[in-house]
């Protein structure tokens, strides 16, 4: 059920994402082209205002001999709008009549205006004027009987440039809003993301709700008769039985499964905190103690070093953090041999107490290291490969991390950080 939610919410990222993309496309290219026609368009209305007053004043311009101004009388009357000058060159450039009187009679050197003379053809463009300001022109070609001459209308721009104006407005508004459609996908595809990661949360704690409900079933019908057994097995090694050595194994192996049993419900179960007022060196003198009294330290005493600050108070989940120190302190006497020495030190760090226990063991691989805290990985004959494994849960349950360093030989060094105050909130 979770597999299939989360496959259709992977295909709502593509959807969207497919959605956005064509949309962004299709609306940047349509204002580009709409942005493009716009200027085209202002072209074309430049160019047809000038069309109309050339073709009006053609006429009146086919008699060679201009005694009045006209292209000055119609700037002045303001005639047309929008004009910036007329002029009226032959073919050589010289200025036969301009609007501007000062200009006639000068010669300007223009291959528009030599090529509407010789082509007979209107051309159009753009140029600077002496203040700055950029004109539309258009060289318009005037055939008499006798001559040939150029008749040019240049137009100020800025009303075909609202034109424009309005299409660059209308653009960057567009791309504003496609850049905001992008942020709100991101944002709803990063809170999917998240949603995605909780339902796999959730997922991940009803499977280990099931298993930790099937292991404590387990743990319930296998406990009693394996106490059965290594309780009769014990009484008959005690009482002398023949074959001590079989009786023996019967004894090891029920205490073996016992102890998985215990750690698998206790790494299956949900770990609700029990938050109580404590001082750190009471569970650490406990831990050590109860540690001295295993097989292994009776075989091995372990050389255990702890130096705890004395005033260390602690509001958290006393048994939760005795547990992580003994499947810790366990790993480290199962890694020294008879000159190893363990220490076991803490130090405040702000809100928080940071605890080292570090050995001169056998340390770890690399390989080793990456693996030790995946449930059910030993390197031990009669490990259960769930001591790591359940103090990285029990840590994340107190809202601390763990930090693990070693090296072959050399031996290994656990940093775990745990606020001093637990919250009661779930870590998990
Ligand atoms: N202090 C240590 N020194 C060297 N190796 C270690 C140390 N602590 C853990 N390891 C390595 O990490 C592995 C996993 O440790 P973990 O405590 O999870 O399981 P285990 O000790 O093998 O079995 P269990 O604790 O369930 O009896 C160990 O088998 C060992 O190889
Ligand atoms: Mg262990």
């Amino acid at each position: 059920m979770a597999d299939i939610g989360q496959k259709i919410l992977k295909k709502t990222h593509i959807y969207l994402i497919i959605i956005l993309v064509v949309a962004s496309i299709s609306t940047l290219l349509s204002t580009l082209i709409i942005y493009r026609n716009s200027l085209k368009a202002s072209e074309e209305s430049l160019k047809l205002q000038a069309l109309g007053i050339a073709a009006s004043l053609e006429p009146s311009l086919h008699d060679t001999h201009l005694e009045e101004n006209i292209f000055r009388k119609i700037i002045t009357e303001d005639s047309w709008e929008g004009i910036a000058f007329i002029a009226l060159y032959d073919k050589n450039g010289l200025t036969l009549l301009h609007s501007n009187e000062n200009l006639i009679g000068r010669r300007i050197a223009s291959p528009e205006i030599r090529m509407s003379a010789d082509e007979g053809t209107v051309t159009s463009g753009r140029m600077p004027l002496a203040t700055g300001e950029e004109v539309f022109v258009l060289n318009y070609p005037i055939r008499s009987p006798d001559s040939l001459k150029v008749l040019r209308i240049a137009l100020h721009t800025y009303p075909a440039q609202l034109i424009t104006r309005s299409a660059k407005l209308q653009a960057v508004s567009i791309s504003l809003t496609v850049l905001f459609l992008w942020i709100m996908g991101y944002f709803f595809i990063k809170a999917v993301r998240r949603s995605e990661q909780l339902a796999s949360m959730m997922a991940e704690r009803e499977r280990l709700a099931v298993v930790g409900e099937m292991a404590a079933v387990l743990a319930h019908e296998i406990r009693n008769p394996l106490g059965s057994i290594k309780g009769f097995a014990q009484y008959l090694f005690e009482k002398g039985s023949e074959d001590k050595g079989d009786l023996g194994i019967i004894v090891d192996e029920a205490g073996r499964l016992e102890r998985l049993t215990e750690d698998l419900l206790l790494y299956a179960r949900p770990s609700e905190v029990r938050v109580e007022k404590f001082n750190l060196c009471d569970p650490v003198d406990e831990v050590v103690k109860l540690l001295a009294e295993s097989d292994r330290a009776k075989q091995i005493p372990p050389n255990i070093k702890a130096a705890i600050p004395e005033d260390i108070t602690m509001v958290s989940d006393r048994e939760k953090l005795k547990q992580i120190l003994s499947n810790l302190l366990q790993n480290a006497t199962e890694a020294v041999n008879e000159q190893g020495h363990i220490k076991l030190g803490a130090r405040r760090a702000g809100d928080n107490i940071i605890i080292i226990i570090s050995d001169n063991g056998c340390g770890m691989d690399s390989e080793t290291r990456s693996k030790a805290f995946n449930s059910f990985f030993t390197t031990k004959a009669k490990g259960t490969g769930l001591g790591l494994a359940i103090v990285d849960k029990l840590t994340r349950a107190m809202g601390g991390r763990i930090e693990l360093e070693s090296e072959p030989t050399k031996g290994t060094v656990v940093t775990m950080t745990l606020p001093l105050v637990l919250q009661t909130v779930n870590h998990e």
